[in-house]
């Protein structure tokens, strides 16, 4: 069987290595002739614990390739699998351009059955279209068949959430693309969920939203606990001994960010307008999520009145950790207020740096470790929770710092042990610790 997987972003390039590392033969086809041969040098074009390792390994035994020559990749692939980023516009909906883009390519090149597999998050109804795009286009005498199969994987575990995914997803209208899809996931030894093509664009849509939703609630009655002296630590490890509720996505922070939450909460929010409905609990996930980002920055105005020349520490900027994605991480806009206040800021993320300067090259500054980042500062905000970050003691604030007045948006101590080591903490649905207040 000869599978070819257009893009080579993150859904694209991981599913490609690890059905390469199953045994089956990829061809990952990109437009970016550089981003080709680093490939095939082994290196990764984006930042994921395993990848380069896998990739290069796959790729000396001659299962995995890469290239930018599309015509000779569809020509005889079995299967193609469309991996294509579908990010946001202006309106929320998601933009289909990419996919596409592909479906052309496709079209005008297969001289052979083939079975093609949307595994981009699509809109309910996509991969329809998708199959009279390419019905319609198709060159040679050859059947051509669309299944969706969407992809659930975490950036940082992309590879362990691949081989060992909790379900795969295939939606189908054929008896014969449920076989070819089978038979290269019967591999993996998971379970498989067959239905048809607009369930399975649903259950991506859902499963994504249904899990921002958790994060919004809980920030939600993080911020109510605020107000009552509640503890949301507490409040939540006392939920989650209930299996219906479950310990994960119930950690309260500055919000979800990342490439797909505030994506797939807009374009479902979007889809459904669209169709004359309005999922109320969506569109409140956003807004709460949207609300909740500048939560710290409104604790910092209200405890020093003006920001003007108080020089801020930032530790993290990437949306989460394990990543060096920025994409709306709350790092950005929380950093823009700040330099709308007029503050000094240094920045300091063990990877996220680099894509950081590409929107901030000279607003901020960087430095290579934390201490650099906390010497002689007024205030931290700590955006993203590194293990190192974590690691650092709140002794080594109150020493550095000019003066040891803490904004945690992912709640990284203790608010005993802030209020034992002498610091003001300010952290998310937990009580404020104050006992510095005289800038
Ligand atoms: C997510 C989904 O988990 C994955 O299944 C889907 O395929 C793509 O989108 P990812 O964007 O990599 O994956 O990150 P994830 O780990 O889910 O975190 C998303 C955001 O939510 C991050 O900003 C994270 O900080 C935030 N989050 C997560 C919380 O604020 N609280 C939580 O309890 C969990």
């Amino acid at each position: 069987m000869k599978i070819a997987v257009a893009g080579t972003g993150y859904v694209g390039l991981v599913t490609g290595v690890c059905l390469s590392e199953l045994g089956l033969n990829v061809i990952c086809v990109d437009i970016d002739e550089k981003k080709v041969q680093t490939m095939k040098n082994g290196i990764s074009p984006i930042y994921e614990p395993g990848l380069d390792e896998l990739m290069a390994k796959n790729y000396k035994c001659g299962r995995l390739n890469f290239t930018t020559n599309y015509v000779d990749a569809y020509k005889d692939a079995d299967i193609v699998f469309i991996g294509v980023g579908t990010p946001e516009r202006e309106d929320g909906s998601a933009n289909l351009d990419y996919v596409f883009t592909v479906c052309e390519q496709i079209s005008e090149n297969v001289q052979k059955d083939c079975l093609v597999v949307v595994k981009s998050t699509v809109p309910i109804g996509t991969n329809d279209k998708v199959e009279e795009f390419l019905k319609e286009r198709v060159k040679h005498n050859v059947n051509i068949e669309v299944a969706s199969n969407p992809e659930f994987l975490s950036q940082g575990t992309a590879i362990k959430d691949t081989l060992y995914a909790k379900r795969i997803v295939i939606g189908v209208e054929s008896k014969d693309a449920e076989y070819k899809l089978r038979e290269v996931y019967e591999r993996f030894n998971q379970p498989i969920v067959v239905t048809n093509r607009r369930s399975a664009e649903m259950i991506k849509y859902a499963s994504n939203d249904f899990l921002a939703l958790k994060i919004s609630f809980i920030n939600e009655i993080a911020n109510f606990c605020e107000i009552v002296g509640a503890d949301i630590e507490d409040v939540t490890k006392g939920m989650s001994y209930d299996a219906r509720i479950g310990d994960k996505f119930l950690q309260a922070g500055l919000g979800y960010g990342g490439s797909c939450f505030p994506k797939d909460t807009k374009a479902l929010h979007w889809l459904a307008n669209d169709n004359g409905y309005e999922i109320k609990t969506i569109k409140a996930t956003i807004e709460v999520n949207e609300n909740q980002k500048y939560k710290l920055f409104r604790k910092s105005k209200e405890r020093f009145g003006s920001l003007k020349g108080k020089k801020v520490a930032v530790l993290g900027l990437t949306f989460k950790p394990g990543t060096d994605d920025l994409r709306e991480a709350p790092s950005i806009p929380n950093i823009r207020r700040l330099l709308e206040e007029k503050a000094e800021i240094v920045v300091y993320d063990p990877v996220g740096e680099d894509n950081f300067k590409k929107l901030f090259p000279n607003e901020v500054s960087y430095v290579n470790t934390p201490k650099e980042a906390l010497k002689d500062a007024d205030l931290v905000f700590i955006f993203t929770e590194w293990e190192e970050i974590k690691q650092i003691s709140l002794a080594t604030y109150k020493e550095l710092m000019k003066t040891p007045v803490i904004f945690d948006g992912r709640n990284c101590y203790k608010v005993q042990d802030a209020a034992e080591s002498g610091i003001d903490y300010y952290s998310i649905g937990r009580k404020e610790v104050v006992q510095n207040k005289m800038n």
